[in-house]
């Protein structure tokens, strides 16, 4: 039995004549079981038809000065034409049933998508994996109205079990791998256009869409418009269409997966990104790609994001921890993989290249890389350069360095990094130094920093840029030969044993 109410049964009459197929009728009656939805089209038509012919008392007539009602009264001559509706819906509906095989009536409301597109002939028919994307026009958006159930969502209910019977495995509607299916129907799709004169502002033109009847602008206007307006712009009987909606793309796609770790780099020609100016590669390689490219082909991923917390320059090397970072991995053909398969990988990279090493290598959530970003700023870094001297220096001449502690400094953005930073001053601090005597002209300085001090401008000045800077503080000219990241000071990801 229908889980249908007496209430219910003028509002089957009028949607029946109106031209629903069986499935909008119950979503209309806000019948919520899904069971009932995945019945075959011939178990619907029995069962509504038990539920007009069971009531002996019949309802007051209902008007129904349709052409398929009248048709079917007329076609029908051997019934007693009591014109009562009753008959006439019950008759339609078997009608439509016989009619099945060649040419069924096109449900006004989801143009076929509930009558054809879910039966389990299209679904095998594509092997598919399904979720719908509600066609954008008029009839849809007037279902979404929140207790009549959702199109889609119905959908879902008569697809998903199919879908999962099909492939063998569990589907539901909260797995990260989505299906979706656009559905388009060309006849009708200029019945919504007519909002356009009502909400303007509601439909304006963006990039990426190819019309500007979204469903979500035509819901927008659906909002606005009153009821009267509505009534007299648009028919309040839909002919029937003549053609069901056509499937114009399947689509599967999975959500995110996040890789983190930390690399070292030990190279002072490898840059940390592709490097490319005016579509001229600069450098071979670079750190994203000799980590990318095979986490990539594992995960069978369309493409990757790479994010670090900093950055090093090309020249500066990466030891010590090394730097975290994550990559989003996007729309990965693979979703799942034990810590030994990452392990592997991690040995894979490491053997692949003397430039770079990875370690804590794993799957994390997205919510997590913000811990990498977050409080950036506030980190510390430790950093080793290599120092030159214009003047001859003894040992003991730098040891100043050693007393200064949480020196403030006020960097204008570096002349190197103009082109992508806006111009301010930054103050920064430089928590401490230590020196290593190395000759006259050379010695190693070690500094701990705030996190974003520019340390090769804090050194050669930038010409006067970054005050005070090395020079200033040692009355000569300086410069720095080499730099190194010795440690990164943020503890994410967790550190793994290995
Ligand atoms: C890449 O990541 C950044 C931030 O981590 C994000 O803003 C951006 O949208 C991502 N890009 C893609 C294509 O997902
Ligand atoms: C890769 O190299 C890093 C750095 O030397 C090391 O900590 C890590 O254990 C190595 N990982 C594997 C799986 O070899
Ligand atoms: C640099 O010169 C200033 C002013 O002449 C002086 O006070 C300071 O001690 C000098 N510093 C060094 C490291 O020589």
């Amino acid at each position: 039995m229908f889980p249908l109410k007496e209430k219910d049964r003028r509002v089957v009459q009028v949607l029946l004549s109106a031209g629903c197929c069986p499935r909008c009728v119950l979503r209309f009656c806000c019948v919520g079981i899904q069971t009932t939805y995945r019945l075959s089209r011939k178990e619907l038509f029995t069962e509504l038809h038990k539920f007009l012919n069971d009531d002996e008392s019949k309802p007051e007539a209902v008007e129904c000065n349709q052409p398929p009602c009248k048709k079917i009264r007329l076609q029908d001559s051997e019934k007693s034409d009591d014109n009562s509706d009753l008959s006439g819906a019950a008759e339609l509906l078997s009608s439509e049933y016989v009619l099945r095989n060649d040419q069924v009536q096109i449900c006004t409301v989801c143009l076929g998508i509930l009558q054809d597109q879910c039966e389990k002939e299209f679904v095998k028919k594509h092997a598919t994996w399904l979720l719908v994307k509600q066609e954008v026009g008029q009839q849809g958006s007037i279902l979404a109205k929140d207790d009549i159930l959702q199109l889609k969502e119905v959908y879902k209910w008569i697809t998903h079990p199919l879908l999962s019977e099909e492939l063998g495995v569990p589907v539901d509607g909260k797995s990260l791998f989505e299906i979706s299916v656009v559905f388009a129907h060309p006849e009708t799709d200029g019945d919504c256009h007519f909002l356009a004169t009502v909400c303007p502002d509601c439909f304006r033109p963006t990039k990426n869409k190819q019309s500007v009847f979204t469903r979500m602008a035509v819901g927008k206007a659906l909002e606005k418009i009153k009821d009267d307006d509505f009534l007299q712009q648009f028919p309040y009987r839909l002919e029937p269409p003549k053609g069901s909606c056509v499937v114009q793309r399947i689509q599967c796609t999975h959500n995110s997966v996040y890789v983190a770790g930390r690399y070292n780099k030990f190279s002072r020609t490898l840059p940390q990104t592709p490097w490319v100016i005016d579509g001229e590669r600069k450098m071979e390689s670079s750190v994203e790609e000799l980590i990318g490219e095979p986490l990539k082909k594992l995960f069978k991923v369309d493409n990757l994001n790479f994010s670090s917390s900093g950055r090093e320059d090309v020249d500066v090397r990466a030891l010590g921890n090394g730097r975290p970072f994550a990559i989003e991995l996007l729309n990965p053909h693979r979703t799942s993989f034990p810590q030994q398969e990452l392990k592997e990988l991690q040995e894979k990279i490491n053997g692949s290249t003397d430039k770079i090493r990875v370690r804590d290598l794993q799957i994390v959530t997205r919510e997590a890389i913000g811990h990498m970003k977050e409080g950036e700023e506030e980190k510390t870094k430790s950093y080793r350069a290599l120092i030159w001297t214009e003047k001859a220096i003894g040992k003991n001449d730098i040891d100043f360095l050693e007393e200064l502690k949480d020196l403030k400094l006020d960097q204008k953005t570096p002349l190197r990094v103009l082109h992508r930073r806006p111009l301010a001053v930054r103050t920064r601090l430089i928590h401490s130094m230590k020196v290593e005597y190395i000759d006259q002209q050379h010695f190693h300085l070690i500094l701990k920093t705030q996190a974003g001090t520019y340390v090769k401008e804090f050194v050669h000045g930038d010409f006067g840029r970054t005050k005070p800077n090395l020079g200033t503080l040692m009355n000569m000219t300086t410069d720095i030969l080499e730099l190194d990241v010795e440690s990164v000071d943020v503890d994410w990801p967790p550190t793994l044993d290995e």
